[in-house]
């Protein structure tokens, strides 16, 4: 897909510390890009730096083939909408939208049709005239985000726009958003710090971890192939147990003996290069990717069942097994708590990542 905004080697540092650094990145025209990461991690900071908000210390933007590093705010052709969206309570909602065209040039009957074209756009028509105050929040987020829309940006910035909403709404809003947004077709960035936001709304997710980008690609494959512990942990859930690797076949699947004694496969990461053969490594599996088993043979790892949660259809079983503790997706019933318990891989190397501890050799 070819770059429509692209962001090259950001770097923004607060008093010497870094809160973007050396950030790189490319959205395509028509794709929405989530920035997903923990509180602090630079998200923010890094939207800022795209709208014109914050200057970089170095690197570039680039928005359809022309440099606007250095433009101020209104000339870059960005609509935002910020973490704490921040209307005009004493404004009516039509003034509000009305509020980034103002500067614009148009004409009063041009600046009317483009409020009125905004708020049916967001599914407020007839809204204009309304008091800020007698919206409910998720009406006031689609009137934030009206007037983003209003100026007919070329670029869609969204800092955690939902987060003001209650869990049931915020879920109903985003798969809105997603349709209006993929509707009118505009190039979308998205920030938000929850990782089920990101799974709904986006094209591509970008993991941010301190600053840095730490893995960009469509949901699935940040899933099924994270390139990193931090990626594996911080999309889904995942239980880890210490382990040794003995053969790597294909180039990324390692067969590793665990510390519990069974043989189970593993994906390693697709960069760097697999861990060589007696490196010691941590698995993580995803719970779904794990079953009881009632046999035992080489691939059967035995624990204690420590907890057992319900989890709406399923159930996740929590083992402590030796070097970590797994978790186990089943049905009810499976075990009780203090069973001893084996557990096997469903479908290996599916759902199981060996990311290298140590390598053989390497002091410790
Ligand atoms: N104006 C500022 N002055 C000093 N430090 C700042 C400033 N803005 C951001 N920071 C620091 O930069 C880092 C990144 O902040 P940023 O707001 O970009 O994070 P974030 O990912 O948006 O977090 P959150 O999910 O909490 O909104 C943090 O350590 C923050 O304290
Ligand atoms: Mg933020």
């Amino acid at each position: 897909m070819q770059a429509f905004l692209e962001l090259d080697h950001l770097t923004r540092t607060f008093a010497g510390t870094p809160a973007v650094h050396e950030l790189s990145l490319s959205v395509g025209e028509h794709e929405i890009v989530t920035l997903l990461g923990p509180s602090g991690c630079g998200k923010t900071t890094t939207l800022r730096m795209i709208a014109g908000f914050e200057t970089p210390n170095s690197g570039r933007i680039v928005l359809d083939g022309r440099d606007v590093t250095q433009l101020p705010p209104q000339k870059r052709g960005f609509g935002m909408v910020f973490q704490h969206y921040a209307l005009f309570p004493h404004m009516s909602v039509g003034a509000n939208v009305a509020f980034g065209l103002e500067t614009a040039g148009l004409t009063r009957a041009e600046v009317d049709e483009r409020v009125t074209g905004a708020l049916e756009l967001v599914q407020l028509p007839g809204a204009g005239d309304r008091s800020i105050g007698s919206l409910s929040g998720g009406q006031q987020q689609r009137v934030a985000l009206a007037r983003a829309l209003a100026p007919q940006p070329k670029v869609l910035l969204l800092d955690e726009p939902l987060s003001n909403l209650d869990a049931a709404l915020r879920e109903q809003t985003r798969r809105e958003l997603r349709t209006l947004v993929k509707e009118i077709g505009i190039t979308t960035v998205y920030v938000t710090h929850d990782q089920e936001e990101a799974f709904d709304l986006s094209d591509r997710i970008a993991v941010m971890r301190e600053g840095r980008l730490e893995q960009l690609g469509p949901a699935e494959d940040l899933y099924h192939g994270p390139a990193s512990e931090f990626v594996a942990t911080f999309l889904g859930r995942a239980g880890a147990v210490t382990g040794r690797v003995e053969t790597i076949d294909r180039g990324r699947i390692a067969t590793c003996r665990l510390a519990g004694g069974a043989k189970w496969k593993a994906l390693t990461p697709a960069a760097g290069g697999p861990p060589q053969p007696g490196a010691e490594v941590k698995l993580l599996a995803r719970p779904e990717a794990l079953a009881f088993a009632d046999r035992a043979d080489q691939g059967t790892l035995r624990g204690e069942l420590k907890d057992l949660r319900f989890a709406g259809s399923v159930y996740v079983y929590t083992v402590a097994v030796e070097g970590g503790e797994l978790e186990v997706q089943g049905g009810a019933d499976e075990a009780r708590l203090g069973d001893v318990v084996a557990v096997v891989p469903r479908s290996a190397p599916t759902g199981i990542f060996a990311f290298t501890v140590r390598s053989l050799g390497q002091d410790p």
